[in-house]
């Protein structure tokens, strides 16, 4: 049986990723995944009027030639509006971190062109900020150093550039950590900074790579509430690459999911879960949809995935049976 268990007051659904929402989901009446409550549909209307921040037009990124070659993905076309949260989910190595990375202009497109703002990128700017799973923090600066660095690299004064670090250090709740360096710091917290020093810098998108992935659970809950505390505070479009469906669904407005064989855009859903998100919605009848509609799209359909079994011989001799 799926659990359905609490933490830090936010339903989690613990079991088997791949089989819970297909455990659980028969057994409701559940509706359409793409059936938008009036205030949901009215919230995107609004959303689609704001003028596009970043535009990905028919994306193709190829490794490797000859018999190499490899085709990532193809095809790729997206546009992400002013504010907007886009997640970006997918089976590992379908190029999440290629797309972002490519975005970022850290890596270069074999066709296709990304604009933001109306114009094209080809390499990295701080219009676009990063926070990247492994922490990224300078180990010799302190909390508030590493926060002035990009605002001392624009140009800012010393003064001016530590007044503003203490106001995105204030915001991401660290003031009294601002004198610490970051191996005094937890991991949650280290990311935090990061969030801040890329806030910093007034980035027109985020970008942000399992920026969570590496937190314990518990953590990762708090993370995604203080990203969506910060994100309504300021003016920037989000685009968060993430393994995990949950926070997919609690976080974005849209969900991007990509896929292998070949590579690309399998679908673009508008998330019905309305906002604010809270944490009894993990188990209401449109996250439950969503969430199995998802796990179908990057794990196949139960029919699909239910008969796997792994061709092994048996190698016990031990008379009772584990199950
Ligand atoms: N520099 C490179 N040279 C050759 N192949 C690469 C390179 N970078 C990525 N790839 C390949 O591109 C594909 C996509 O990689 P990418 O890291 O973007 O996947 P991902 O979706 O982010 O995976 P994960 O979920 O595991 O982080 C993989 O098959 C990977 O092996
Ligand atoms: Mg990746």
């Amino acid at each position: 049986m799926a659990q359905i268990l609490s933490v830090e007051g936010r339903p989690q659904v613990l079991a088997n990723p791949g089989r819970l929402t297909r455990m659980i989901a028969p057994a409701i009446d559940l509706p359409d995944y793409r059936q938008l409550a009036p205030e949901v549909a009215a919230r995107f209307e609004r959303i689609r009027k704001r003028p596009v921040i970043l535009k990905v037009h028919e994306l193709e990124k190829t490794f490797g030639e000859g018999p190499e070659r490899h085709v990532v993905f193809d095809h790729v076309s997206l546009d992400i509006h002013r504010r907007e949260f886009l997640t970006v989910i997918g089976p590992s190595g379908c190029g999440k971190s290629t797309l972002v990375r490519i975005v970022a202009g850290l890596e270069e497109a074999t066709s296709g062109e990304v604009f933001l703002d109306e114009h094209a990128v080809s390499a990295p700017g701080p219009d676009r900020g990063m926070v990247f799973q492994g922490y990224t923090l300078f180990p010799w600066l302190t909390v508030k150093r590493n926060v002035m660095f990009g605002l001392e690299m624009r140009g800012k004064s010393t003064a001016s550039a530590q007044s503003e670090a203490r106001s995105w250090i204030d915001m991401v709740g660290l003031a009294k950590f601002e004198n610490s360096y970051p191996h005094e710091l937890s991991g949650g917290m280290k990311q935090r900074v990061a969030i801040a020093r890329a806030l910093a810098n007034e980035p027109r998108i985020l970008l942000m790579d399992e920026p969570f992935g590496a937190l314990d659970s518990l953590t990762r809950c708090k993370m995604q509430s203080y990203l969506l505390q910060i994100w309504k505070k300021v003016d920037v479009t989000i685009l968060f690459i993430t393994h995990d469906l949950d926070e997919a669904i609690y976080l974005s407005d849209r969900i991007l999911v990509l896929g292998t064989n070949p590579g690309g855009v399998r679908e673009v859903i508008e998330n019905p879960v309305p906002r604010p998100r809270s944490p009894d919605q993990a188990i209401s009848p449109e996250y439950l949809a969503l969430k199995t509609r998802l796990d179908e799209l990057i794990h196949g359909t139960a029919e699909e995935t239910e008969e796997e079994k792994l061709p092994m011989a048996r190698m016990t001799l031990a008379g009772d049976d584990v199950e």
